[in-house]
């Protein structure tokens, strides 16, 4: 069994609250996580002067996190912003490995140098192959910033990867249980095949999308079965978004749908 947290799009320098990073902190401080996953948009505008602010925040999360891996996002690598990243937090991308929990979690950089849209390109994508390809671990996991899927609230912007199809079927032909992202902070879940693909809200800033609240996920994964709680960085409060037990999915939508805010529609669950 594996116990990870993810956080994700902390936007320091826009609508960044301290406050929520206080309690996220607090949270894997005491809930005391295998490995912290961050997938990207940790900075709002890749400037050098943000990314040197932002350190002494990012050192507190390393502190709490026994073992942590970071991918860029779109908004790290604004303004030639990847220099700094690669400089200040870490690699673009890489993998860490946890053989005494039988977990790999294999990090790629889908943001590009001064765009919004994602791609993962086929010399990473190799990459990402031969990670799992020479790895006997079973618990099997990809984090990437941009969408493999389109998720609903996400907006008129491609969100997905150009290349999404090469990500997804890498995926299936793997086996890999999860896939980790973040960008347009929408907490949200699909199961294709043995892969679960999770989205994850802002864990430290307003920038929410309709009335949902910021949050993270605190992910229990154990050879195939999964347990995803939402965490609302606010209040700590937990509320199940997705639990798969024996191959069976259950996934507890945690907004209202588009439709049903703006029309008169009403949409159902069964
Ligand atoms: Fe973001």
């Amino acid at each position: 069994m594996v116990n990870i947290i993810q956080v994700t799009d902390f936007h320091y320098g826009s609508e960044f609250q301290d406050e929520y990073f206080d309690n996220m902190i607090q949270y894997i401080k005491d809930n005391n996580p295998d490995a912290v996953i961050v997938s990207g948009d940790l900075v709002h505008k890749g400037r050098y002067r943000q990314y040197q602010k932002f350190l002494p925040y990012y050192e507190r999360l390393k502190e709490v996190a026994p073992h942590i891996i970071a991918i860029p996002g779109n908004h790290d690598v604004k303004n030639n912003g990847i220099i700094f990243f690669e400089k200040l937090i870490g690699p673009r991308r890489s993998t860490l490995l946890l053989p005494e929990k039988n977990t790999i979690i294999v990090g790629v950089c889908s943001a590009k140098d001064d765009v919004s849209t994602g791609e993962i390109g086929d010399e990473q994508l190799d990459w990402v192959a031969r990670q799992f390809n020479e790895s006997t671990l079973e618990n099997r996991i990809i984090a990437m910033h941009h969408h493999a899927i389109a998720v609903p609230y996400s907006g008129r912007k491609q969100t997905t990867l150009t290349d999404a199809g090469e990500m997804i079927e890498l995926a299936q032909l793997f086996k890999v249980d999860l896939i980790i992202m973040g960008h347009k902070h929408i907490p949200h879940a699909y199961v294709i095949g043995p892969t679960t693909f999770l989205y994850c809200g802002t864990s430290t800033s307003n920038k929410v999308r309709a009335d949902d609240t910021p949050s993270f996920n605190h992910i229990i994964l154990d050879e195939g079965d999964l347990e995803v709680q939402m965490v609302n960085s606010i209040t700590l409060k937990k509320s199940l978004l997705l639990e798969r037990k024996e191959g069976h999915t259950r996934f507890v939508r945690p907004r209202r749908t588009r439709i049903e805010h703006l029309l008169k529609s009403e949409v159902w669950d069964d």
